[in-house]
């Protein structure tokens, strides 16, 4: 990709906005469609769950999440405001019938009081977070006992082949991500991986709080 779009595509990326950005995010539910169907797999949504996900860009599996029928709240949260126009579009129904609630917020401060949701999921969000162990602080916090967190990720050697390293892309390997789960107190984490033309190989590890 030509340098200058690499720049404004990694920008919009980390923080969807205007017009190419809610492009962007339509294209992302999309491309993304492999690595969302892994993590929604992980998730083992069960009847009365309340589930969160992080980063939900253009809403692609809140959607998935919420035509199972089975939660009894799925809440999406994200910072910026576009991505939140764009699934408040697509979702309206879920918006109106409250079974879905959309906010404006950082990952690494959640506006939950503890012990909330019986899942966790997030996709794509890890190379952005400024401290990832904070974030994952966070959801330790606000899962309720033996509540899952599955974050679904392209490890460094993808990110470096698409040029988004070199763009500030924070990428962890496997282990890594393993190691920050295990060192905020997660239990029984494993990874699974997934692969596709877009996305090349990724991961998903889940751990239980
Ligand atoms: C690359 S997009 C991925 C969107 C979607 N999860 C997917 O896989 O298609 C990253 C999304 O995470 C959001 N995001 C990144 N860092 C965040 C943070 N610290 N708090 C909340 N949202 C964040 C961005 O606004 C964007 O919508």
């Amino acid at each position: 990709m030509r340098s200058a779009l690499l720049v404004f595509v990694a920008k919009q990326l980390g923080y969807p906005s205007g017009i190419w950005g809610r492009l962007l995010l339509r294209l992302l539910n999309r491309e993304n469609a492999g690595m969302h169907q892994l993590a929604f797999d992980q998730l083992a949504i069960r009847q009365g769950d309340r589930i969160l996900e992080i980063g939900f860009g253009g809403g692609s599996l809140l959607a998935r999440i919420l035509q199972t029928g089975l939660p009894e709240k799925v809440i999406g949260i994200d910072y910026a405001e576009d991505a939140l126009k764009v699934t408040q579009r697509k979702l309206q129904r879920y918006v109106r019938s409250g079974r879905l609630t959309l906010l404006q917020g950082n990952a690494n401060h959640l506006p939950f009081p503890e012990s909330q949701f019986e899942q966790i999921c997030t996709v794509n969000t890890l190379y952005f977070w400024p401290d990832a162990s904070a974030v994952f602080h966070e959801c330790y916090r606000v899962l309720r006992p033996e509540g899952t967190l599955v974050v679904c990720y392209n490890t460094p050697t993808v990110l470096a082949e698409q040029g988004l390293i070199q763009q500030g892309f924070k990428g962890y390997e496997v282990e890594a991500v393993e190691n920050l789960l295990s060192q905020t107190k997660f239990q029984l984490i494993q990874t699974i991986s997934g692969k596709d033309s877009s996305n090349g190989q990724y991961y998903c590890t889940c751990g239980k709080r």
